[in-house]
């Protein structure tokens, strides 16, 4: 088996961070949204408690970026204005729509996780398993946002394929540059 190649790893780690940065982003526009004009204390609650592993998430490549050197995407101040907006707007709208965000978002990252997975071998063991772990972390929180009302019926299906699409381009965006 051939070793994956530095700049491989390197997008990989690039768009990570990008992502882990958006979905904190995406949390603190929900958390403005229930800190102002929508009151719902549980809602406020489940957010915040997702909000603390995407820390992590974050703060894990983050050092990634500084112990290897690597140039984060130059699109981090418009992911994180459009990460706000996103969270923001999708709470406004209410319970249902900001719990589909976390639900679209998730499943996009899923996907996104394995085939990150599925590519690094054993010279990246180490990445490999925080990935794995992460991965788990996003599954629950889709699950748990499928709990707390997110659907996909009706006008929500085409919220889903636009934050799905929107997100889809950040990470080919941010793998790159
Ligand atoms: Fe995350
Ligand atoms: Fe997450």
């Amino acid at each position: 088996m051939t070793k994956i190649n530095k700049k491989r790893v390197e997008e990989f780690i690039r768009v990570d961070h990008a992502g882990e940065r958006g979905a904190v982003k995406i949390y603190e526009g929900q958390l403005l949204a229930l800190n102002t004009f929508v009151k719902d204390e549980n809602l406020k609650k489940t957010i915040e408690e997702m909000k603390v592993h995407e820390k992590q998430h974050c703060e894990f490549f983050e050092n990634e970026i500084k112990k290897r050197n690597i140039q984060p995407t130059k699109f981090l101040p418009l992911w994180d204005l459009l990460g706000v907006g996103l969270g923001f707007g999708s709470t406004l709208l209410g319970k249902k729509a900001a719990m589909l965000c976390t639900a679209s978002v998730e499943e996009v990252i899923d996907e996104h996780y394995l085939n990150q997975i599925n590519q690094l071998d054993k010279s990246e063991k180490d990445l490999k398993k925080k990935i794995t772990k992460f991965r788990q972390d996003e599954i629950d929180h889709k699950d748990i946002a499928y709990d707390e009302g997110a659907t996909k019926k009706g006008a929500y299906l085409l919220l889903d394929k636009i934050i799905k699409t929107g997100s889809r381009i950040a990470i080919n965006i941010s793998e790159k540059i």
